[in-house]
């Protein structure tokens, strides 16, 4: 599985912050998805963990999205030049996982798994495209955002 690094830094606090976040919880919920399910207590396990990836599905799409709409925030009050752009990505990301998110069953492994691999390509690429780009801008015209 292609995985997320998050080794990028982009020198403004509250992005490297949330990165780190969610790059935590993507790994938390792929470790999750992937353990063998004991034999005896199949059904029982099977539930339980239904239940726990659920609720971290839940957590993870809050958490992206209460990370975006920050970004958007900053970007709107600074007057980012590339907001447009940047929003967009961000809003055709939220519909993609939402869609993908539709097409399996509640809590399921395969799905979750699935998730966490899209995020992860997602979120490699766009923090080096999108996300890098507005760091560096920050940084040069509101060094007062980054800290
Ligand atoms: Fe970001
Ligand atoms: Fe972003």
């Amino acid at each position: 599985m292609t995985t997320w690094e998050n080794d990028l830094t982009l020198g403004v606090r509250f992005m490297d912050h949330e990165h780190a976040g969610l790059h935590a919880s993507l790994t938390e919920l792929g470790e999750l998805a992937a353990t063998e399910l004991p034999v005896n207590t199949r059904a029982l396990a099977r539930d339980a963990r239904a239940n726990a990836i659920r609720l971290r599905l839940d957590r993870l799409r809050l958490e992206v999205s209460t990370h975006f709409t920050h970004e958007e925030q900053v970007m709107r009050a600074h007057h980012y030049p590339r907001a447009g752009d940047h929003i967009a990505k961000h809003t055709k990301f939220l519909d993609e996982l939402d869609a993908m998110s539709s097409t399996y069953a509640v809590g399921e492994a395969a799905m979750a798994l699935r998730v966490v691999q899209f995020v992860q390509i997602w979120f490699a690429r766009h923090t080096v495209a999108s996300d890098q780009a507005l760091g560096e801008w920050l940084n040069e015209h509101h060094p007062d955002v980054t800290t």
